[in-house]
């Protein structure tokens, strides 16, 4: 049986449209069975919807605190018995009580060579910081901020005269390689987090992820 795949978001979802159509390859052992977006008008939600796949929108403007939302959020969560739960996007703080209840089958994907440039603004900030490479990086999500266990991380290079949006689009080309196969590898019984470490077909994965031992 092919694993729930459920998909949070909040913009364009480029990376989910990633992810939809590597499961449209009939060896894929997940199928997106829903997204739930934030943002009523996120341009995700049309992805979904041209898919077929049921969506929900949970504003966080209606609620008066982030415990209040993260607890509509679990209920909606729940409604679908999810597999994996894949934040593609999906720009909200999390609750403590919210990351340890999906602990180990919460992937997020990150625009930066995690741990460098955690939260907003990355491809701004490496530029700035004069770095001659950039990337993404995929992991497990625990209480820390954007600081769970590295899965897989890919890089680009940051070019002489390099704007963010240039590079946002370089990193974006290997985003929607990187998260398709790391969510394959899941849903494929073969990725699992132990204490602060990813673990892959049984073996541990260096701090920066898998073929990555710098
Ligand atoms: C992606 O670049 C992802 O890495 C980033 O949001 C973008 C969503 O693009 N996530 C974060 O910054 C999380 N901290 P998409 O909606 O086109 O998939």
């Amino acid at each position: 049986m092919k694993s729930r795949i459920l998909v949070l978001i909040s913009g364009s979802g480029s990376n989910l449209q990633a992810i939809i159509d590597a499961c449209k390859s009939t060896n894929y052992p997940g199928e997106v069975v829903g997204v739930i977006s934030n943002i009523a008008d996120a341009y995700g939600l049309t992805r979904a919807s041209n898919e077929k796949i049921k969506t929900n929108v949970l504003s966080h403007r209606e609620f008066n605190s982030r415990e209040d939302y993260d607890d509509a959020l679990i209920d909606v969560i729940d409604s679908y018995q999810a597999d994996v739960i894949v934040l593609a996007g999906f720009m909200r703080i999390l609750t403590e009580k919210f990351v340890n209840k999906y602990a180990g089958k919460l992937l997020n994907i990150h625009p930066s060579l995690l741990p460098k440039y955690q939260g907003l603004n990355t491809h701004q900030r490496a530029i700035d910081a004069g770095d001659k490479t950039h990337g993404v990086s995929v992991h497990f999500v625990t209480e820390e901020l954007d600081g769970g266990p590295v899965i897989l991380q890919a890089k680009v290079p940051i070019f002489e005269n390099d704007t963010a949006e240039l590079l946002a689009s370089r990193v974006h080309e290997q985003e929607h390689r990187i998260y398709p196969l790391v969510v394959r590898w899941f849903c494929a019984g073969r990725l699992a987090m132990q204490g602060d470490t990813a673990i892959l077909d049984g073996k541990p994965l260096p701090k920066s992820g898998y073929a990555n031992e710098e």
